[in-house]
């Protein structure tokens, strides 16, 4: 019931970590993959692997903060494939440092990447969708956005909205067969996470009860069966992939 054969997916921050796994697990199950990501090199690799496979792939640059970017990607893919199914938000960024010393276009840069990005690139895609009464968005947040996180005040805030988003958006599009769902990553094995200091990582996995990071490829499972059939009667939903890190009523 995780087969997406024949499907058209979007997947955002495709050509690494966990967007990366997430492109390759829909592949592998049947859907053609377009990959946006705003580093060409990682995400033309990324869709070569794939097709190497003899799965369905391709790179369209695209970056979450730009209109135009967000428009022009969405414009080629409905184009080419003439409707879209599943939309994977998934690029997302932030940092470690104290909110007291962050800088307000810090704070801009993390909720257009986190928080705004999803929200436009959904909206690009779900005029298509409402017309074909089928659809599947899900959004990657992160356990910040639900129990917030140590320095990471910011990214808490836009994660959090990210959440709130998808509940709403849900509440809306459920007329339409549309499902709206996000999965929270605990602390993951990605280039994102080797920024982070040594001795954060080491206290992440300390306080995972499972003693360990993320691997992409769990992260991707939850985003695939959220994009499946498997989930035809879940929608407005929040499932954290972390360990245990945290754990919700
Ligand atoms: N790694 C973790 O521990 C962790 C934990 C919780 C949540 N997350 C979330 O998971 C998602 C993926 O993170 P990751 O760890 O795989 O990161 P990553 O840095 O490994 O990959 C992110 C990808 O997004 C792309 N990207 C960055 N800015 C972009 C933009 N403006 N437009 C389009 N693409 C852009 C990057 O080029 C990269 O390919 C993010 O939303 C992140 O916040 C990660």
């Amino acid at each position: 019931m995780t087969d997406v054969t024949g499907k058209v997916a979007v997947v955002t921050g495709g050509g690494n970590g966990i967007g990366l796994a997430t492109s390759e697990a829909l592949a592998a199950a049947g859907a053609t993959v377009y990959i946006g990501d705003i580093n060409e090199k990682a995400g033309l690799a990324a869709a070569e692997s794939i097709r190497a496979k003899g799965q369905k792939a391709e790179f369209v640059r695209l970056d979450v903060t730009d209109d135009e970017s967000i428009s022009s990607f969405a414009s080629t893919v409905l184009e080419k494939e003439g409707k879209v199914s599943i939309v994977a938000n998934v690029a997302g960024w932030g940092k470690i440092q104290p909110f007291m010393e962050n800088d307000p276009d810090f704070w801009d840069l993390v909720v257009d990447l986190n928080l705004m990005g999803p929200m436009k690139v959904t909206r690009a895609f779900l005029d298509s969708m409402i017309e074909q009464k089928e659809g599947k968005i899900v959004v990657v947040s992160s356990d910040a956005g639900r129990v917030g996180s140590m320095g990471e005040a910011a990214y808490s805030g836009a994660k959090g909205g990210a959440i709130a988003f998808c509940k709403g958006l849900a509440r809306e599009m459920a007329r339409y067969n549309i499902h709206v769902n996000a999965v929270c990553p605990g602390p993951t094995d990605t280039a994102l996470l080797a920024a982070v200091p040594e001795k954060h990582r080491e206290a992440f996995v300390r306080a995972t009860p499972m003693r360990r990071l993320a691997k992409p490829s769990e992260i991707a499972n939850t985003i695939l069966f959220f994009s499946s059939p498997s989930s035809d009667f879940i929608t407005g939903q929040v499932i954290s992939v972390s360990g245990g890190i945290s754990m919700h009523g």
